[in-house]
């Protein structure tokens, strides 16, 4: 029994900080064969890859109603459509710009015209401050994709909106920015009809089908990893580091041999797919994903996961439940209150966000413009986001029924 405890405690710390448990002997050295610009693409932050690969870059500061300090990246086309794009778990607004112009997301929004705004949720390494919390404390880390929600995309909507002179944006949430997004619909619900539309790339609110093995076999765990990270102290989760970075060249880039243990690990999460994943940018995704968030989002997701299919807010355990919610179980999210306009793209090889939730989600959701399946059997959950055929195989399909839905309205 104490064994058992020992080996699941040493687990979840080392889900928590893989890095301190590792103490692999990293020294810059080992990593000189990286190609020199993929190894600077690591350590620049979004604004400053915008400026290397010729575009034009603003960083805005807002601040929530509950007091913490985002950061939004824009590339800045006055006049033209906003779309602000809202990253998924562990990752920033760098992993809309991370796989280069020729590839990624946001460049080529703006390509066509779009007026481009990244979000940072709090906690991400580009919104790490607040108005009176110190970052230490249990405080400042206790939110989930609930919060982020409620306060953080409220924040940011009003904020892209303010400053363009537009009545209404297109939103396109990865992941937890879908989460996030659907939260914000059903408890800010003025918030649902200032976008035009929403897209949703592997959209997450059920997750009883999810397969991945590393979440099936941590999920279960949920209730104990809730109080070793109490115990601990642990609040935030994987920060953005430079040691990470530096494990992130060590051992991801082409020429080592543990590549493959990199691959791996993101396709035991992901959904198993070699062939849409250029591994020679490993080290340069390292070096913005993770981006941080707080353990508590990570427990959120896995009561989710347990839950047999409900949507809904986090669970305290009875009595707290009863002090916070009126009941003791944690109230569900009512799907059917989101009334914006959501396109959804899903794709066959996501394992966070299963074919057989997404169509149950396509059941409670009024107002769906578009169901999207990509095309590529193969195709995973960060796929939406690395792949590098994501311009023919996700984004066309994105900007097309973006605009399918403009000519349908006045927009300002
Ligand atoms: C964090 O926010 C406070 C309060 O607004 C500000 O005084 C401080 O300079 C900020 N710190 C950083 C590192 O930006
Ligand atoms: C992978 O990335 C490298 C470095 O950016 C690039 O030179 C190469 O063309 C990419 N490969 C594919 C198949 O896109």
């Amino acid at each position: 029994m104490r064994n058992l405890f020992l080996i699941s405690s040493l687990l979840i710390i080392g889900l928590l900080h893989p890095v301190e448990l590792l103490s692999i002997p990293i020294s810059e050295g080992t990593v000189d064969e990286i190609d020199p610009s993929i190894k600077e693409d690591a350590y620049l932050t979004t604004p400053e890859l915008l400026k290397k690969y010729g575009y034009p870059a603003e960083v805005h500061s807002m601040v929530t109603a509950d007091g913490y300090i985002l950061e939004m990246h824009r590339i800045p086309r006055p006049g033209a459509i906003p779309v602000y794009l809202q990253h998924g778990l562990m990752d920033s607004s760098g992993g809309w710009v991370i796989m280069g112009p020729h590839s990624a997301f946001a460049y080529y929004l703006y390509d066509h015209g779009y007026d481009v705004w990244m979000g940072n949720c709090r906690g991400t390494r580009y919104s790490r401050n607040h108005t009176h919390l110190s970052l230490r404390s249990k405080e400042y880390w206790d939110f989930t994709f609930h919060e982020m929600g409620t306060n953080d995309l409220p924040t940011m909507i009003d904020y892209v909106i303010e400053n363009t002179g537009f009545k209404k944006i297109h939103y396109v949430g990865h992941s937890q920015g879908t989460t996030a997004f659907f939260v914000m619909c059903i408890l800010r619900p003025g918030y649902c009809d200032k976008v035009i539309t929403m897209q949703a790339l592997a959209p997450v609110a059920h997750m009883e089908h999810t397969q991945s093995p590393l979440i099936k076999v941590i999920a279960p765990m949920t209730d104990f990893a809730e109080s070793v990270t109490k115990l601990l102290g642990i609040y935030e989760f994987l920060p953005n580091s430079h040691i990470m970075r530096l494990a992130g060249q060590v051992l991801c880039h082409d020429e080592a041999v543990t590549q493959v243990v990199c691959t791996n690990i993101i396709f035991l999460v992901m959904g198993y797919n070699s062939e849409q994943l250029n591994t020679t940018m490993l080290p340069a995704i390292l070096g913005h994903v993770p981006a941080g968030t707080s353990s508590k989002q990570f427990i959120h997701y896995g009561q989710i996961v347990n839950a047999k299919g409900r949507f809904r807010m986090y669970d305290y355990g009875i009595v707290k439940n009863l002090v916070k919610y009126g009941s003791f179980k944690p109230p569900s999210y009512d799907l059917s209150k989101v009334t914006a306009p959501v396109a959804l793209h899903f794709s066959k090889n996501d394992w966070l966000a299963d074919t057989k939730d997404v169509a149950k989600l396509q059941n409670e959701l009024p107002n769906i413009i578009k169901e999207y399946l990509v095309p590529e059997p193969k195709f995973n959950h960060l796929d939406f986001i690395l792949a590098i055929d994501s311009r023919t195989l996700v984004y066309d399909d994105v900007i097309k029924s973006m605009k399918e839905y403009e000519s349908k309205l006045s927009l300002n």
